[in-house]
């Protein structure tokens, strides 16, 4: 923790954030360096969510390996399952540069990538090389930016059906803040087009896979009602809450610099209550065992307890991982245990 807080962490942050993010994933698949960097007593804990066995409660969020590139150094570090994508049928560049923002004095990151990711294809070849045994993959599924809404239900089912061989679960992803006018996919009539769509193609399958809708975390009661609703309808293996949040609220880091910095979606400790509200308000009505995975600031044992206890089956994480560095992933799943354990 010493090192990484003190040494590592203050040279990355020295570059800026996208190249700093790309030299770390090229160090940490230099062989044999995931492993040292792995806690020495991470101590498994399998559990059955949705159908599935996880390794361990803690996942890596969706967006920090898009195109699947570094899963073997990522499931290195402890990660019970990590979730590739946000990916679309077709490569995207993204939106220009920069457009990923730190905000040190809250931990915290705004980032308006918009989907950048070298198409579904790309990622298949990643995924078809050997993986480590019983790491969990997740296929985060979006559509191209230049798709219109109303034709998206067919790039989500593009990147369903060619991913399906590869994937355990999937995550349909209409909770980004920064492909315009995704977010209206989370709309009621949209909504239980999308998913009903996913789920005939699903039900054709042999083996159908559990689907997982991710939220954003800026909606309104009625509008997680209404996604209660279709989660229930459809029906849907579980929610992934949260995306990142466009709200700008209690934040240490000063008015002008965060106009300075502009739109974006908004990850870390900042969103980390709401996104546990969100997740205790879906758990109250969407009782066991649908499924609830929790993500939005989780960066601690304490952070990551927090989300379970408000109803999340398992978690994941993003900024944390960065601000604290890759012996948080460790520390978690053994905090996690040892809470368990002690409850037993
Ligand atoms: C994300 N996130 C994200 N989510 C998603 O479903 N698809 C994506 O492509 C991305 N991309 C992405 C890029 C960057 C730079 C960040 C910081 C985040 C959202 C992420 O998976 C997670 O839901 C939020 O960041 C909240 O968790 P943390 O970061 O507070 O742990």
């Amino acid at each position: 923790m010493g090192l990484y807080r003190y040494l590592i962490k203050p040279l990355f942050f020295l570059l800026p954030p996208e190249k700093a993010h790309h030299l770390a994933m090229t160090l940490l698949d230099i062989p044999g360096m995931a492993s040292l960097l792995r806690y020495p007593s991470t101590s498994p804990s399998s559990v059955a969510v949705a159908g599935l066995t996880f390794p361990n409660r803690l996942g890596l969020a969706a967006g920090f390996d898009k195109n699947g590139r570094h899963i073997n150094a990522l499931a290195a570090l402890g990660f019970g399952f990590i979730e590739v994508g946000t990916v679309t049928p077709r490569p995207q560049p993204g939106n220009p540069q920069p457009r990923l923002f730190r905000l040190p004095k809250d931990e915290a990151l705004i980032n308006r990538l918009g989907f950048n990711n070298d198409g579904v294809d790309a990622l298949i070849k990643q995924l078809q090389k050997k993986r480590p045994p019983g790491l969990l993959i997740g296929g985060n599924i979006g559509k191209n930016k230049d798709t219109p809404n109303n034709q998206a239900t067919e790039d989500y089912l593009y990147c369903f059906d060619a991913l399906f061989p590869y994937v355990d679960y999937f995550t349909v992803n209409v909770g980004s803040p920064n492909t315009p006018n995704l977010r209206e996919l989370q709309d009621k009539e949209p909504l239980t087009q999308l998913l009903a769509a996913i789920q005939r193609l699903n039900a054709a399958k042999d083996k159908p896979k559990p689907v997982f809708l991710k939220i954003a975390p800026d909606l309104s009661t009625s509008q997680l009602d209404d996604i209660i609703d279709i989660a229930l309808t459809t029906p849907l293996s579980g929610i992934i809450a949260t995306n990142t949040t466009v709200g700008r609220q209690g934040l240490h880091t000063n008015a002008r610099q965060l106009t300075e910095i502009g739109p974006g979606g908004l990850s870390g400790p900042p969103l980390r209550s709401q996104s546990t509200e969100i997740i205790r308000y879906l758990r109250s009505q969407l009782p066991p065992p649908f499924a609830i995975i929790g993500v939005g600031g989780v960066h601690s044992v304490e952070t990551a307890l927090e989300k379970l206890e408000a109803g999340a089956d398992l978690v994941q994480l993003y900024t944390g991982f960065i601000y604290q560095g890759p012996g948080v992933v460790a520390r978690i799943i053994r905090g996690i245990a040892d809470f368990s354990a002690a409850f037993r």
